[in-house]
């Protein structure tokens, strides 16, 4: 029985697609990497978050196989049931000294997570300060926390320290919230100055490192240990383990009692069946990678360097970024989509970002870099750019 008539998603689809916006699925018929396989053709992947190429690594997937054997698949129950295993604590311990912070909790998502925090933290008596470009889950925390939300412009910090100014000096819980590396733009923040400015004004600061994390910072930290930040300057630090640790799931970092508030308070954490044991253990073979495997983060460093250059040699302009996320921006919605198709013609995957992920007009092709590449697959691409778009 289809949804009533009068419910408009006919209508609704149909204005989706007239804006240019209509998404569709695309199936890889096998596993992540530099290449990927879509309707039987191999193609140059560019469009995933797996930074340090670990979503399919040997070590990983032995990890997740050998934990199956002891743990079975399935937790069984939420963590506060009975569904928390010693590989969910030996990750939190992993993750702790990994990003230097007193405890961490897990979160099935980073979705989740940003979620979790805001709701356990806040109420509608509080004050949510976020970046104006910030994920949508931030953005949909602060609606669910019910706090008041109050936006600054993108890495603007003059105006952050303005809009702190103008809270009313009775504001109890002030928690300022941004993106370490911005998703769809790849450029960092000034992270001192973000954490500086929160702290004079009394307020606390939550980096979500979702982007940063295994890739930033000599140890692969992430964001805090690259700029040096620690708990007392970002006293809720949320990182993902979907992007360079190449599993899936989340967690957040912090003060004991930030960790018991949010165990006792956070709807997410509490009423979802924890994530697979097995999938815990492979994200600790993951961490473990950063360290024995730590020539991947100077091999995507050195890929990003080149890329920039080849390009600007086209006279492209890639957007302002220094991370594996280097976005050409190209405005419209369809002439993101064409070229994105012309690319796919070509052999590459590289996705068009539209509104309303990213303002109307600053449609992209968010080009993504990963230590599975090498040189030559770069040099592939660089080459297809030149051919569409070089001037
Ligand atoms: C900045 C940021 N935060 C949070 C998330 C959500 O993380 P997850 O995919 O684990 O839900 C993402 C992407 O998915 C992200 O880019």
């Amino acid at each position: 029985m289809p949804l009533p008539a009068s419910w408009g998603l006919e209508k609704t689809l149909a204005e989706i697609a007239d804006a240019g916006q209509f998404r569709q699925l695309r199936l890889l018929e096998g596993g992540q990497g530099a290449r990927v396989t879509i309707d039987g053709r191999t193609l140059l992947n560019f469009s995933s978050n797996d930074y340090l190429g670990l979503a399919a690594h040997p070590a990983v997937g032995k990890a997740l196989k050998t934990a199956v054997d002891i743990y079975g698949v399935g937790s069984g129950a939420s963590h506060l049931v009975c569904g928390h295993t010693s590989a969910h604590a030996a990750l939190e311990d992993a993750l702790a000294r990994l990003t230097g912070r007193s405890r961490v909790l897990l979160y099935s998502t980073g979705y989740m997570a940003n979620l979790g925090v805001a709701s356990a933290l806040l109420s509608r008596q509080d004050v949510l300060l976020q970046d104006k470009l910030n994920h949508a889950s931030l953005l949909d925390a602060a609606a669910i926390s019910g706090a008041k939300l109050v936006r600054y412009r993108h890495a603007d910090m003059q105006h952050l320290e303005e809009r702190l100014a103008a809270l009313a000096p009775s504001e109890q819980r002030v928690l300022v919230s941004s993106d370490s590396v911005f998703s769809m733009d790849g450029d960092v923040p000034d992270l001192n100055a973000l954490a500086s400015c929160t702290a004079q004004a009394g307020a606390a600061l939550q980096l979500d490192d979702a982007h940063g994390l295994g890739v930033l910072g000599e140890q692969g930290g992430g964001a805090c240990e690259a700029y040096g930040l620690d708990e007392a300057a970002v006293p809720v630090l949320m990182g993902t383990f979907g992007k360079a640790l190449g599993t899936a799931g989340a967690f957040v970092a912090g003060s004991e009692q930030l960790i018991e508030t949010l165990i006792q308070k956070s709807r997410t954490f509490m009423y979802t069946t924890a994530m697979p044991p097995a999938l815990a253990a492979a994200t600790s073979q993951s961490i473990e990678l950063l360290q024995s495997e730590g020539w991947r983060r100077p091999h995507l460093q050195q890929l990003i360097a080149g890329f920039r250059k080849k390009v600007s040699a086209l006279g492209l302009d890639l957007m302002p970024s220094d991370t594996a996320i280097q976005p050409l921006l190209v405005g419209e919605a369809s002439a993101a989509v064409n070229l994105s198709k012309s690319l796919l013609d070509k052999g590459f995957l590289v996705v068009a970002i539209r509104p309303p992920t990213v303002p109307a007009g600053q449609s992209r092709l968010r080009i993504t870099l990963s230590a599975a590449h090498d040189e030559n697959d770069v040099d592939q691409l660089v080459q297809a750019l030149a051919e569409l778009v070089g001037r």
